[in-house]
């Protein structure tokens, strides 16, 4: 996926949060940060996250650095094959107590996001964040297994149902990150026409729509399990990044 965003499009003031989810400053990071600075001296020893998309680009990349920071990192993919081979640095260059285990996910169709989540339920083994990372960017008009417009489907309605299905999961103070982009300034959800069709489909619009629905699912999500007025929200509307960081 190659999505360059307009860099003085920043996100709305707030968004990016003051602190890392360790208690990190992230003041001084930029676009051209990558995830070796950010993660530099940070100890993820005890740490279990889930990555979905570990396949390629950004999902590949944040597991490898949350593994080699110490975090036993749960990795989620519709090819197992592909996110083998793709996760091998994560695992060459794991700390030692860090590591990364890979399990099926396909955000398309809702029997596979069950049947991931129901295998993740049964191990027990909470989860202190869950990075929503996966998605399709500007495809061609289709429907998941269950017949929703693609994207939407994907991005959106797939993470939705995982993600909500995994809240007991989540450790008290346990965060999600949605990953969202610049794009869905341009288009708002379409609760009417969800899936276009009484629309014309053009697949940035489409895409746009998910992403701003990835912001308002991690908003709501926010406030319906934030701990407590003043504590951490567990959630993080993440921007987009001009350049994907890589370590
Ligand atoms: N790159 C950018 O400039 C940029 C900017 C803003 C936001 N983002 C967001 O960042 C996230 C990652 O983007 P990226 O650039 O790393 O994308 P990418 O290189 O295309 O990788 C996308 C990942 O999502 C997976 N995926 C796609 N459909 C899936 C499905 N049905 N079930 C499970 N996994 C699926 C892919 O699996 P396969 O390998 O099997 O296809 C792949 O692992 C996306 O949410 C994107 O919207 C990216």
């Amino acid at each position: 996926m190659n999505e360059i965003p307009d860099p003085n499009k920043g996100p709305a003031a707030g968004f990016l949060p003051a602190t890392s989810p360790t208690g990190q400053s992230t003041a001084g990071f930029g676009a051209t940060s990558t995830t070796n600075d950010a993660l530099e001296g940070v100890d993820l020893r005890g740490q279990r996250i889930l990555v979905t998309g570990v396949s390629a680009g950004i999902g590949v990349e944040t597991a490898r650095a949350l593994a080699a920071h110490g975090a036993r990192v749960i990795g989620a993919a519709r090819n197992l094959d592909k996110a083998r081979a793709a996760t091998e640095p994560a695992r060459a260059q794991a700390a030692p107590h860090g590591g990364l285990d890979l399990v099926e996910l396909d955000l398309a169709s809702l029997a596979s996001i069950r049947a991931c989540a129901d295998g993740l339920l049964a191990t027990g083994k909470p989860f202190d964040l869950i990075i929503a990372n996966a998605g399709v960017m500007a495809a061609p008009q289709g429907t998941t297994a269950d017949g929703f417009e693609t994207q939407f489907g994907t991005n959106h309605l797939g993470h939705f149902v995982l993600i909500n299905r995994l809240t007991s999961l989540l450790k008290p103070g346990g965060r999600v990150v949605s990953l969202s982009s610049a794009g869905h300034r341009a288009a708002d959800v379409d609760l009417e026409d969800p899936n276009f069709e009484r629309t014309p489909y053009n697949e940035l619009t489409a895409y746009r729509r998910s992403k701003t629905a990835n912001i308002l699912f991690a908003m709501e999500f926010d406030r319906r399990h934030r701990p407590g007025a003043s504590g951490q929200p567990p959630s993080i509307p993440a921007r987009s990044c001009p350049r994907p960081p890589r370590g």
